[in-house]
């Protein structure tokens, strides 16, 4: 048997951006899905092959069955590219973990991220965790159509990155001086990052100026958001990442729901909100230094009937 897991991700700065080479910067989560695999010899010629999926994780109502599809080819596409081949076998795989099955908190490439590490394991591959970064890339495209990247990256290394698509991609490491507490609520929509990022592309080719306006405006707010991540400069981050939903907003990824939220989040004394993820629902991070005030607004979060997630950036994740 193989085993292996994958991390959760906030995007803190850039989604959307990120798909057309701004840094962005993601932080990954405490919770994780975790993945077994094991191949058993077919009982029938039919069965020889075949991939038979048993998705234990926690759901929002609805995202298992959308996603059903994209999940199954996910997994063809990680076995092919890592030249896993099952011959008369067919394969068992089991989904865990303590990672809502949500959209905007990475659930798909923490599912591919434990995928590849248990494929990895069961098919004794050697690869390291590039090559386990590139396969879980694989699997996204079955999500994403034309993933950025940062979302596996995210899952398969854990910690707070700066990411940066290109020819080839480039990620750092961000050091915080300590691990700061945030609140994600999530609409409880489920929706298709396939379909908000072909949005942008469209607007984007429709609205030229206005967009290379926008897009300016995120490219700016990148390098601020890192140097005062690195300084601890808790009360800056807040502002850009307001600043950063104001933008998402303009490239119409926000939402009503999302909008709300943030607003929710605002008034309640959070240092900065904005959505996460790849928008149009999905959920809504809140930066809240200190657990008084993380408590204050999941509280406030909670009373609107949202599911709440409390937990923190810059911890150090174990794969
Ligand atoms: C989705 O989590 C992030 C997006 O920027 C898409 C991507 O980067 O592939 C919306």
């Amino acid at each position: 048997m193989g085993q292996g897991k994958g991390f959760g991700k906030v995007i803190l700065f850039n989604e959307h951006f990120v798909v057309y080479g701004i840094p962005s910067i993601v932080s990954a989560i405490g919770d994780y899905t975790t993945v077994k695999v094991i191949r058993q010899e077919a009982v029938s010629e039919l069965e020889a092959g075949e991939i038979f999926i048993k998705d234990n994780r926690p759901e929002t109502p609805g995202y298992k069955s959308s996603k059903v599809h994209q999940q199954k080819r996910s997994l063809e596409l990680m076995l092919k590219h890592a030249h896993a081949r099952l011959g008369s076998n067919a394969l068992m795989v089991e989904l865990g973990g303590d990672l809502l099955t949500a959209s905007g908190i990475g659930a798909s490439a923490a599912s591919c991220a434990g995928f590849a590490r248990a494929l990895n394991e069961e098919f004794a591959l050697d690869m390291d965790d590039k090559a386990i970064n590139r396969t879980a890339y694989e699997g996204e495209k079955a999500y994403h159509g034309t993933p950025s990247g940062v979302d596996n990256t995210a899952a398969t290394y854990g910690g707070l990155i700066q990411f940066t698509k290109g020819k080839i991609s480039k990620f750092r490491r961000i050091k915080i001086p300590n691990p700061v507490e945030i609140v994600m609520g999530n609409t409880g929509l489920v929706t298709d990052t396939k379909n908000a990022v072909a949005g942008v592309k469209k607007r984007k080719e429709k609205h030229l100026k206005k967009y290379a306006r926008i897009f300016k405006e995120a490219r700016k707010l990148a390098p601020l958001a890192r140097s005062a991540l690195e300084a601890g400069d808790l009360r800056t981050i807040g502002k850009l990442m307001f600043e950063d939903h104001r933008l998402l907003r303009e490239i119409e990824v926000s939402c009503s729901e999302l909008d709300h939220l943030v607003d929710i989040a605002r008034t309640n004394g959070a240092y900065g909100a904005k959505m996460t993820g790849g928008g149009l629902g999905g959920y809504m991070v809140a930066l809240t230094p200190g657990q008084e005030l993380q408590d204050k607004v999941a509280d406030a979060i909670a009373d609107e009937g949202v599911a709440v997630l409390r937990t923190k950036i810059g911890v150090k994740n174990e794969s």
